[in-house]
């Protein structure tokens, strides 16, 4: 369906820029997705709450940087490549993104060659604007954390699922619903592709998913720890020092705040807003009170200076499992030569 060598896929990561990290990725052999933007700061949470002047200065911006980063991947990538859009209420900003990707599509020849699927995540399959996707000639696949909502995408009229556990760096589900229970559930219950993730680093996480019966693996931490991820370069060493530093915790936790259960890396941000969250149930501060604090912690942490314990650090659990930083050809082809190795192996148990 996607026209690609190997069946690894670098997972969106909105709202920071991947770009090109899915030029990277796309030409090891993979597939690379163009993640979906925020506004700069100056904006702050503009296209949520504001006037229409600031409002409309925030979307011309936020469409600039998305189209910017549809070009970049779709002129530079050998192979073909995907974007997300998170279509939660709250992203005002979708319908509008998406006529511009759509305009761009049908005038920028590459985007047109090159661009196959539009991800949606983090919100309802159901959206009437998401059919233009499909009559556009797009594939359209929908992000899940369970198989109550892969169902519900598959009612939708998706072409393809993509299932991630609770394991999983950035949304989760409410309830924690892991890879390893979640992904062969999944698999049983819809009649579609699906690709899988949460947790997933190497070839034997490859071979894993592949023998429930997914069709490719969805990364995002593990690209993170690469040479070409745009990533702040602290961000990439806090991740691979994380289970150095206290080796019997878990170096991530989950917190909700306003946009929904987020898996973190553990700093001083991700403690302050979870003491927040029960704040806000008591009713003592407002839900813009931490939309604020949400929405400068995600810029902190995109900025190459400031004090990244007061950055939202979006990340796996198996940030434990990353202690070097390769590049992604050396990634992709390491999983691609472990995995084939244990195929052999496994190969030979079953004759
Ligand atoms: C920093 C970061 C940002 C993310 N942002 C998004 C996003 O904008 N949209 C989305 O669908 N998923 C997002 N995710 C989730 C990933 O697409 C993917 O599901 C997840 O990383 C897979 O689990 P893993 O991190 O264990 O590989 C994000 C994950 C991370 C780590």
């Amino acid at each position: 369906m996607l026209g690609i060598e190997y069946p690894i896929i670098q997972a969106p990561m909105g709202p920071y820029d991947t770009k090109d990290l899915a030029v990277a990725v796309s030409n090891a052999g993979g597939f690379g997705m163009a993640s979906h933007p925020v506004p700069d700061p100056q904006y702050g949470i503009a296209t949520i709450i504001s006037d229409d002047e600031t409002r409309a200065k925030a979307y011309e911006n936020i469409k600039q940087k998305f189209i910017g980063s549809v070009r970049h991947v779709a002129a530079n990538a050998k192979g073909n490549f995907g974007v997300n859009f998170r279509v939660a209420t709250v992203q005002f900003d979708v319908p509008m993104l998406l006529d511009e990707l759509l305009k761009e599509y049908d005038t920028n020849p590459a985007v047109k060659k090159k661009l196959r699927v539009v991800i949606c995540s983090a919100g309802d399959p159901s959206q009437r604007y998401l059919r233009k996707i499909k009559d556009a000639g797009l594939l359209r696949f929908h992000t899940v954390p369970s198989v109550y909502h892969a169902k519900k995408a598959e009612k939708s009229g998706v072409d393809a699922i993509v299932v991630t556990g609770y394991e999983a760096g950035g949304h989760v589900a409410h309830e924690p619903f892991h890879t390893f229970v979640t992904v062969p559930e999944v698999i049983k219950s819809v009649n579609l592709p699906v690709i899988a993730g949460g947790g997933v680093c190497d070839g034997s996480g490859l071979v894993a998913m592949l023998a429930f019966g997914a069709q490719a693996i969805y990364m995002g931490t593990r690209f993170i720890v690469t040479k070409e991820c745009e990533f702040n370069d602290k961000v990439k060493v806090m991740i691979m020092e994380s289970s150095v530093k206290n080796p019997r915790e878990d170096p991530t936790i989950v917190t909700q705040g306003v946009y929904g259960p987020l898996r973190h890396l553990k700093n001083k941000f991700a403690f302050e807003l979870a003491e927040m969250t029960q704040k806000l149930k008591r009713k003592e501060i407002s839900i813009e009170d931490v939309y604020k604090f949400e929405s400068a912690a995600t810029y902190r942490a995109k900025g190459e200076e400031g004090n990244l314990d007061d950055g939202a650090i979006w990340c796996g659990q198996v940030a434990v499992r990353l202690h070097e930083k390769p590049s992604c050809k050396d990634v992709v082809d390491g999983i691609m030569a472990e995995a084939t190795e244990i195929m052999q192996r496994l190969g030979k148990l079953a004759t």
